[in-house]
């Protein structure tokens, strides 16, 4: 057998070293597993987890590397050409792809959940008309563990089952009740002789007087957004779902914090941002003077929809999305939009530019998938909204592998403390 390799961690001052195993992975980097290291009164100091796994997964690998991303090892392009988001859900939920019967049984158990308890609909008069969808999603999915306490026990994996499937199912009506409310038009009920993304969009476009004839071609493209966005192994968001439910919280309070967390501009919030980015830009002419705003460090601006935490090379739903925005484009006959040659030519200049260059600063998914949802008539406010959908699967397996792990702890990270040394209270007089 193999020896285990360790590494060792040595003082400067002479304390004794400690010996730390190292666990390898089936793919990417060993991990140090630095569990004792407490043991010795020291913890690792890693500000937004530049060096540390937070978990053990099986789900999703990247190599930010080489550009590679894989959902239960199956590449993302096979899957966003071969296969359908319900079969993308099937997969992250229980490992393998389905058997036809499976898939059946799986599409049918989510069918008859679409619908939302009636009572949930009075929630939306609560909020404004103008709120922002995100701001709306967050009260509204995570209200959902007021409704269903008969399978909140999340010890029972039939529980847990029943939760995903109704998340899976629910979180598109709420989505497209966020948009219908936001407008002022009444809600559409979900039709469940049509597919999964093809309802989506007629509870987000139908009225009560008019059918939404759905374009085939644009069906695909969100069924490939919905794919490419249905998970990205640790991120920000699906941390969050993590921590959140490493205290026993339920699914639904979960999802909830994994919406607040995906909402802000570094992650989810950037395909919305992009947009109106591009929007700020104006013309092809002022490029120069925004690359310029974002190379300097005293300006805040960022170029958005470029840059990863992993990806220091293509990211490759970036790859897919761009071949998916021009079909979507051609198919509507927009190549000469406006905002679509702004973003070409911000890319072109982007991708030769030494300071993005040197950073290893590509277009991220998020780069093409605004303009593609801008094409479908899908408005800037429910861009994040679409992500979040997509991405409730990847929460809900990713809570559901915590879960079911033999190894799960309460996440709580510690502290480098540097505030004020012990000190007595003194009097307001004193002061
Ligand atoms: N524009 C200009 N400079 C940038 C950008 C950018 N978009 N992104 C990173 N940099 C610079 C940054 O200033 C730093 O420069 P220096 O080394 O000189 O200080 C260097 O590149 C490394 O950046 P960082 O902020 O340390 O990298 P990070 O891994 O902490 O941040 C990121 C990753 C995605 C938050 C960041 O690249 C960013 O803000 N991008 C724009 C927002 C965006 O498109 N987010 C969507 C991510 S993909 C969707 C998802 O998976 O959620």
């Amino acid at each position: 057998m193999e020896k285990q390799r360790t590494a060792t961690l040595s003082f400067s001052d002479g304390t004794p070293g400690v010996e730390l195993p190292i666990i390898p992975g089936t793919l990417g980097p060993d991990v140090i597993d630095i569990r004792n290291l407490a043991k010795t009164g020291l913890f690792t100091y890693d500000p937004g987890f530049l060096s540390t796994a937070s978990c053990s997964s099986g789900i999703t690998y990247i190599d930010g590397d080489s550009g590679q991303l894989y959902y239960r090892g199956y590449p993302i392009e096979q899957l966003a050409e071969k296969s359908s988001y319900l079969e993308v859900c099937y997969l992250l939920l229980h490992g393998e792809l389905p058997t036809q019967d499976e898939q059946d049984k799986f599409e049918n158990e989510i069918k008859r959940r679409t619908m939302v308890h009636d009572q949930l609909m009075s929630f939306y008069k609560g909020f404004r008309r103008d709120a922002h969808p995100m701001a709306v999603m967050v009260g509204v999915v995570g209200a959902l563990s007021a409704f269903y306490h008969d399978s909140l026990d999340i010890s029972n994996p039939a529980h847990r089952e029943v939760s995903a499937l109704r998340l899976i199912a629910k979180v598109p009506t709420i989505a497209a009740m966020c948009y219908k409310y936001n407008i002022g038009h009444p809600f559409m009920y979900p039709n469940n002789a049509l597919g999964y993304v093809e309802n989506f969009l007629h509870m987000m476009f139908a009225t009560p007087c008019e059918q939404y004839a759905a374009n085939p071609k644009l069906v695909k493209a969100l069924e490939r957004i919905f794919i490419l966005h249905a998970d990205h192994e640790q991120n920000a968001s699906t941390s969050t779902v993590r921590l959140a439910g490493s205290s026993g919280a339920n699914p639904f309070a979960c999802t909830s914090a994994g919406i607040a967390a995906l909402w802000g501009p570094a992650h989810g919030g950037a395909n919305e941002a992009v947009l109106k980015m591009l929007d700020e830009i104006g013309d092809i002419s002022q490029i120069p003077k925004f690359i310029s705003r974002a190379k300097d460090k005293k300006d805040s601006f960022r170029l958005m929809g470029f840059g990863h935490r992993v990806y220091k090379n293509v990211d490759p739903r970036a790859k897919v999305m761009r071949e998916t925005c021009y079909e979507v484009l051609d198919e509507l006959g927009l190549q000469n939009d406006r905002l679509f040659e702004m973003a070409m030519e911000l890319e072109r200049v982007a991708l030769q530019d030494d300071y993005f260059v040197e950073r290893k600063l590509y277009p991220n998914v998020d780069f093409y998938s605004g303009i593609v949802l801008r094409a479908l008539n899908v408005p800037l406010n429910m861009f994040t909204v679409i992500f979040a959908i997509a991405r409730t699967i990847g929460w809900i397996s990713q809570w559901n592998e915590m879960i079911s792990d033999s190894d799960r702890k309460i996440g709580r990270p510690r502290q480098l403390y540097r505030g004020p040394e012990r000190r007595d209270y003194k009097a307001r007089s004193e002061r």
